[in-house]
């Protein structure tokens, strides 16, 4: 048995795309890539990988599945010779069990020691001791709930006291170093990472404690220490108070740069802020933001740093479907100290009104052009109407169409009717892309089944397709599961191939597992492999809401309903006989 934590690392590593280059040559189109399919053969390509699922599919063919699915097809491999083969091509050694045993009795003992150094750090915080460091907390407004609930601490000033606690409790040297709460020296002994510093534990969704942010109180040294990666902790894919932030009612996530504007925010009432470990904001983390909320406001320092670093977060949330919002705080350096200056009340004002992502995309497009010349002017009148199409909301169009109009002193109408234009052009690409996945599917369903009576089929058409695509989007939108779940069964998935996807991925989201189409390989075949890819393809590019979840559901438990009306529509006498003295029985029981 493969560890999971082995498969997502191999995810990270093994980029779909680039495995797949160096079989087939691809070519970009759009956000995805298209090639000659390596599967059967043809003249046109369309064998499309998707970077975005991380998945590929061919439409003539409809071979597909994720990066291992399709080195066991190409490579004629069963699905752990491929996970070795992968794992060779980056450098990576397939755990054997001993080893893997090993490994991952280090990571539940380094757990075991943050925890338990997470409550030694608290309790020397409010001992005597601790009093500076307590006496800083209070002073930057924070109160003893907040601290408490933060799990806040005080490392203590002391080469060896970490690590005699730690010794104590009966860890050895190398456990103790793979941890990172203690560094070698060059005389080859043990010390304490963290002293005389505040400490921030840091928590993932599972209420592990992974790490620690460390800030110093006085003297020299860098402001902020963090634990460096151990095998428990990736700085790259973890975000401080997601663990808090996870529960709120919220549809969005409140993004800002330092532990203490996160610390205050959640003090303030806003209970969605978390932060990234004391670096920019990674790809990861963006994807993983877009499994919890479907907005962001991104809440950075007011310096020229920080709303640098907002709109290179903005192209990163661009990729993931998430709506971004720029927050500026003016009139304070960051969150902390506005919230501390204006008050909860302030910022929530600000909240509501902060700039919206299209300003800064519009500001983009700007800066292409020279608006001083008639060319420039319609080469940016071009890209807002781009631009603007892709705004759902009918009055948001407008007004931004108004205010570009009136910038450039033109008239309204033309950019408005470009605008439609596009919007046009682009919902023929998609029925045209609806259709063609009608069409495939009815290849894929018709293969090796039973025909159904024509009427039926439609309806079975339908069916599989807002079931297939509710599962693509599970996969996109994990974070959707809950609702789903609560109102439909496995049952609900007339289409068995469909009930045995959703039935694996239900199995990993109630042990907590991640779930993505690599995880789920294990569980799969290579058929519903395809099948699943084929539904991620189908929706690529698109986003989806909860209420785009809730309709899918809907339309599923719909059809069920209807699908038996057409069953008793085509029974013969005999059978709508049985059938009503059913009905009649189950009433009496
Ligand atoms: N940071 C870091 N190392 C540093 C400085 C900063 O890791 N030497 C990270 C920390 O995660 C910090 C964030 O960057 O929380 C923001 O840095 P900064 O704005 O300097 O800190 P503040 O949040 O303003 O911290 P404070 O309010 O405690 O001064
Ligand atoms: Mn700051």
């Amino acid at each position: 048995m493969i560890p999971d934590s082995f498969i997502q690392e191999l995810r990270f590593r093994c980029d779909v795309e680039s495995i797949i280059a160096s079989y087939v040559n691809l070519k970009r189109r759009g956000r995805n890539l298209v090639g000659l399919c390596p599967f059967h053969s043809e003249k046109t390509p369309s064998f499309t990988v998707y970077p975005e699922s991380q998945s590929f599919f061919c439409f003539g063919c409809s071979a597909g599945g994720d990066v291992i699915t399709f080195i066991r097809q190409m490579e004629n491999l069963d699905y752990v010779e491929a996970i070795k083969f992968l794992a060779q091509k980056v450098g990576m050694t397939v755990p054997e069990d001993a080893v893997d045993d090993k490994a991952s009795r280090l990571k539940t003992r380094i757990l075991e020691m943050n925890r338990l150094t997470a409550r030694f750090y608290h309790q020397c915080l409010i001992e005597p001791g601790g009093k500076p460091a307590l006496d800083y907390l209070l002073g930057r407004a924070l109160t003893p709930k907040t601290i408490r609930h933060f799990g806040l601490g005080y490392a203590p000033n002391d080469w060896r006291e970490t690590l005699n606690f730690l010794k104590s409790k009966g860890f050895s040297e190398e456990e103790i170093q793979a941890s990172s709460l203690c560094l070698r020296g060059r005389n080859g002994g043990l010390y304490d990472q963290f002293r005389n510093r505040v400490m921030f534990p840091i928590i993932d969704i599972r209420g592990n404690v992974i790490a620690f942010g460390a800030r110093k109180l006085e003297g020299d040294g860098p402001k902020y220490l963090n634990s460096s990666d151990t095998p428990v902790y990736k700085k790259s894919r973890n975000l401080f108070a997601l663990n808090f932030a996870k529960n709120s009612k919220s549809d969005t996530l409140i993004l800002a740069e330092g532990y203490m504007d996160v610390i205050a925010l959640h003090q303030a009432g806003f209970e969605n802020a978390v932060a990234t470990l004391g670096t920019a904001l990674t790809p990861e983390q963006a994807r993983l933001i877009s499994g919890y909320a479907q907005k962001v406001v991104v809440s950075y320092d007011s310096d020229e740093a920080g709303q640098k670093a907002a709109r290179r977060a903005i192209n990163l949330f661009d990729e993931t479907g998430v709506s971004v919002k720029i927050l500026k705080v003016q009139g304070a350096k960051d969150p902390d100290e506005f919230i501390k200056t204006y008050g909860a009340q302030r910022f929530k004002l600000l909240l509501e009104g902060s700039a919206s992502a299209l300003d800064f995309e519009l500001d983009k497009l700007r800066q292409k052009v020279d608006l001083e010349t008639p060319e420039g002017k319609v080469a940016f009148l071009r890209d807002c109407a781009q631009l603007l199409a892709g705004v759902n909301n009918r009055l948001e169009r407008e007004v931004y169409a108004s205010k570009i109009a009136q910038e450039l002193s033109v008239d309204k109408a033309p950019l408005m009717l470009s605008i439609e234009d596009v919007i046009k052009k682009r919902t023929r690409q998609r029925q045209k892309q609806e259709k063609r996945d009608l069409r495939m599917y009815s290849q894929v369903s018709a293969s090796g089944q039973r025909q159904a009576p024509a009427a039926l089929q439609s309806k079975d058409l339908k069916a599989q397709v807002s079931q297939g695509k509710l599962l693509a989007m599970l996969l996109r939108y994990p974070d959707f599961y809950e609702l789903v779940s609560r109102k439909l069964t496995p049952q609900d998935f007339t289409v068995e191939e469909n009930r045995l996807i959703y039935e694996a991925m239900s199995a990993r989201f109630a042990r907590g597992e991640t779930v993505d189409l690599l995880s789920l390989g294990a569980a799969l075949t290579q058929e519903q492999m395809a099948k699943l890819s084929g539904w991620l393809a189908s929706v690529s590019g698109m986003n989806f809401t909860k209420e785009d979840a809730v309709r899918y559901v809907d339309s599923i438990l719909a059809q069920r309903e209807q699908k038996t009306q057409t069953d008793i529509a085509q029974m013969n006498e005999e059978e709508l006989n049985a059938y009503i003295h059913s009905l009649a029985s189950k009433k009496k029981s």
